[in-house]
């Protein structure tokens, strides 16, 4: 058995990247890549790179990007195992049979059965509304009015009254009473036989003791994001309660990770680059009914990791639609901390008063609604007026209350990731509530202790930024100077040598005459060059491509990888590099050295204000006669 890794590099050698993804997409040829519109994000010019050379993929607009299988997997949204699959197929290939664990084997098989055992449910409560049992469940829909559309879209039906309907029939199909119950359709009861006759006991057999979970309820099935049906909920006709029973969660239902609605969203969402969350089953399926189709809802509980990743894959923005009471706001609180994590533009839309989004469509039609979500707030700007609703804010001694709006907002401003938009939201904070952004910023550091981390960080971000916006140039030299390390070895070699050379001298016939890994500022580029450059590096392979997919074999994380693909796509081939690798390097040093007169000068005064007489000569000699000195040599090599 030929095990998965094994197989991938098959795959890998096989495919040709550009053949593969132009089956997908078209690509243009312009240099020695290939372009075209991402897949992953809207655009209107490309920036979605493949290089045939380097048999990887890398979008400058979203950052996505990876080899012929990542492609596969992202575009496809299919797992490893899957994505290889669809190569294979692609390639003619032969899928060996894997040799997997008997766990997963065994995890996989039942997971198997339990999709089939929804499909088979789906089924049966779909054709029972036809039925004339199903009466009652039509009479209910038409009198919310929910149309004949949506009602086919969402899969819509109903589970007859009676104990053992569906159980009866997924028998009969042969399935086990532990596969349903593991699929959460049938419930154990909890009372023993009361039958004290064995005889009687054994001719119902077995079954007396399950029944089903459904039962006279009209049904909603919950599909995941690969439109299997996972789940149901079962409304009642009735007023009686509970109004709701839904599945419990199993191996192949976790409430956290689905949203009800995403099977019939996903082109709207990516169409609109939006998302309308909503509370509840009846909700999402009117709102598509009345043509807003970008509609999906969390049941019952807070937006979870899981579905913020699910949501980003097809959208930017999301408009809350929640109930506007205590519990629909903390809900919200919540959502949005898990979003902003995402870089999610967040609105809020406010319904009237014991409205929900199913109840105003029919009241008050598409037109008033579609006018509602123009009205939307942005998040800060509900909370903000939430707190004003709340707390004493413009009294003079209303102190106190802005320091409650503050915490409010807390927990939103720590999960911000982003630093240019946590820096915008400060800003708006302060200008609502009268306080200087510099106290507010002091204050979100002091309180709490992660407060103190996540701020700080993001603040130091924010500088960083700035300060690399001011050094860009110099940060594309340096990606430049990566990328030419990486392209050619005989430059790898050449500064590997001028690096151990103990004594430097300046008459050496080569790119410059020193050069420390030192002198680069962008700690990603330094890590690489540090290990090219390295004595104990070693690639197998010569080749860039070989190198290039080492490096990325290294990568702690997806951020770390994007980065090192940007460097290796960024720009066509750089040809002339013998005459701007002296150039960049140059300038590397220049800038260093500058930093470092810079700080000995601070040092200098703050010995001087302190007193220190005796330290100021040394650190003078040091400043005038070497850093100076180099700076001045550095501006005369470059022309400055
Ligand atoms: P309608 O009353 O038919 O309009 O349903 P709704 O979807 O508007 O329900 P509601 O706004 O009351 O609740 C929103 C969501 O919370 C529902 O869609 C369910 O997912 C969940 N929910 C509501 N009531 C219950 C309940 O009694 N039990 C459970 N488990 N979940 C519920
Ligand atoms: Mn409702």
């Amino acid at each position: 058995m030929a095990s998965l890794k094994e197989f991938a590099d098959k795959v890998r050698e096989t495919a040709s990247i550009v053949d593969i993804i132009g089956s997908y997409l078209t690509l243009k040829k312009g240099g020695a890549n290939y372009k075209a519109l991402c897949p992953f994000h809207q655009e209107k010019t490309p920036s979605f790179m493949v290089s045939p050379a380097k048999q990887i993929f890398h979008c400058f607009g979203c950052n996505v990007g990876g080899d012929v299988i990542g492609f596969v997997r992202q575009y496809e949204k299919v797992g490893f195992k899957d994505a290889l699959e669809i190569l294979a197929k692609k390639l003619g290939l032969a899928v060996p049979r894997f040799a997997v664990s008997s766990y997963d084997a065994e995890l996989d098989q039942h997971r198997t059965i339990l999709y089939e055992i929804h499909t088979l449910a789906a089924e049966f409560f779909a054709a029972q509304l036809k039925e004339s049992r199903g009466r009652k469940a039509r009479e209910y829909l038409k009198r919310r009015g929910i149309g004949d559309k949506v009602f086919h879209d969402f899969q819509i039906g109903y589970a007859p009254a009676g104990w053992k309907n569906f159980l009866r029939l997924a028998k009969q199909k042969g399935y086990s009473e532990k596969a349903l119950e593991d699929a959460g359709l049938i419930i154990r009861s909890q009372r023993e036989p009361v039958h004290t006759d064995g005889r009687m006991a054994a001719a119902e057999g077995e079954t007396r003791g399950y029944y089903d979970r459904f039962r006279d309820r009209l049904i909603f099935p919950i599909f995941d994001a690969l439109e299997r049906c996972v789940g149901f909920g079962g409304r009642v006709l009735d007023d009686s309660e509970p109004k709701y029973i839904n599945s419990p969660e199993t191996h192949i239902y976790k409430k956290g990770q689905v949203l009800y609605g995403l099977h019939r969203a996903k082109d709207a969402l990516k169409q609109t680059q939006s998302a309308l969350l909503l509370e509840g089953y009846t909700d999402v399926i009117t709102a598509h009914q009345f043509g807003f189709a970008n509609a999906v809802a969390t049941l019952g509980t807070a937006l979870t990791e899981p579905q913020a990743r699910l949501l980003k894959r097809y959208c930017s923005d999301v408009f809350f639609l929640y109930d506007g009471d205590e519990a629909g706001q903390n809900a919200m609180l919540r959502g949005c901390e898990v979003l902003l994590k995402r870089d999610f533009q967040i609105f809020v839309v406010t319904l009237p008063q014991g409205e929900d989004p199913d109840s105003f469509l029919r009241t008050s039609g598409k037109e008033a609604f579609a006018a509602l979500l123009d009205a939307k707030e942005d998040f800060l700007q509900f909370f903000l007026s939430a707190a004003a609703a709340k707390y004493d804010l413009a009294s003079v001694d209303g102190v106190e209350g802005k320091v409650k709006a503050i915490d409010l907002v807390r927990p939103l401003l720590r999960s911000v990731g982003n630093p240019i938009y946590l820096q915008n939201y400060v800003h708006r904070l302060a200008e609502f509530l009268g306080i200087h952004e510099h106290l507010i910023n002091m204050y979100l550091k002091d309180v709490g202790v992660g407060a103190t981390t996540s701020v700080r960080n993001a603040t130091d971000k924010l500088a960083q930024g700035i300060q690399e916006k001011r050094l860009d140039q110099l940060h594309s030299a340096e990606k430049g100077l990566l990328r030419i390390l990486v392209e050619h070895t005989d430059v790898r070699d050449q500064l590997k040598e001028l690096g151990e050379a103990s004594v430097k001298t300046d008459t050496r016939q080569s790119f410059c005459t020193d050069f420390d890994p030192e002198w680069i500022f962008d700690a990603r580029v330094k890590k690489w060059v540090r290990l090219l450059l390295s004595g104990d590096y070693v690639c197998q392979t010569d080749s860039a491509q070989g190198l290039l997919a080492d490096l990325l074999d290294r990568c702690e994380d997806e951020e770390e990888a994007a980065f090192l693909r940007e460097v290796a796509l960024w720009d066509e081939a750089i040809e002339d590099y013998p005459s701007i690798l002296e150039e960049i390097i140059l300038r590397l040093r220049l800038r260093f050295e500058k930093a470092k007169t810079a700080r000995l000068s601070e040092e200098i005064q703050q010995s001087y204000t302190q007193g220190n007489q005796d330290q100021i000569l040394p650190l003078l000699v040091s400043m005038h006669s070497d850093s100076q000195r180099i700076v001045k040599q550095l501006k005369d090599q470059l022309g400055l």
